[in-house]
């Protein structure tokens, strides 16, 4: 099959790629460009492990293509925090527990950062409602609520000190 074309901002840098039509952003995103922080899990959008920004929105890359994203900015993990300089989404999940193995937790991270962007003090039920997609198998979902309220409460600290 012809290769087509693609120009993808990711992390605010722009990739351009001549791509297989068929392949998913995921794997644009994994091998293509190799930020293999976004992971890939059922592939079929019934786990949400493969959550990226997509113009702001979250987004399950295992069910785009990455010719349909041509012109879009995605957002992935890697564009928040470094191991040495946690952002304070992934601080609060450290201190809280809100993850044992890891797999799911990029998304939960984006998915968080994505609610906390457009809403800076969600209800318990609000945060519940947003990782409604992501799914965990380790946790039981409670340290990743309290982890998200606590860094709700951080984000809200840090922008009356700045103020
Ligand atoms: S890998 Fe995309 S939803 Fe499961
Ligand atoms: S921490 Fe293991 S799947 Fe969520």
């Amino acid at each position: 099959m012809a290769k087509m074309p693609v120009s993808i901002t990711v992390n605010g840098q722009r990739y351009e790629r001549e791509v297989d039509p068929r392949l998913l952003l995921s794997d644009f995103i994994r091998h293509e460009i190799g930020l293999t922080g976004t992971h890939v899990g059922c592939e079929n959008g019934a786990c949400g492990v493969c959550a990226v920004l997509i113009n702001g929105k979250t987004g399950l890359s295992c069910l785009a293509f990455a010719v349909q994203c041509d012109g879009d900015e995605i957002e992935t993990i890697e564009s928040l925090g470094t191991p040495s300089d946690l952002h304070p989404i992934q601080e609060a999940f450290w201190e809280n527990h809100g993850l044992q193995c890891g797999f799911c937790t990029p998304a939960m991270v984006l998915t968080a950062h994505e609610l906390l962007s457009r809403n800076a003090s969600p209800s318990r039920a609000e945060i519940i409602e947003a990782i409604g997609g992501n799914l965990c198998r380790c946790t039981g979902y409670q340290t990743i609520v309290d982890s998200i309220e606590q860094a709700a409460e951080q984000m809200r600290a840090g922008k009356e000190e700045a103020a």
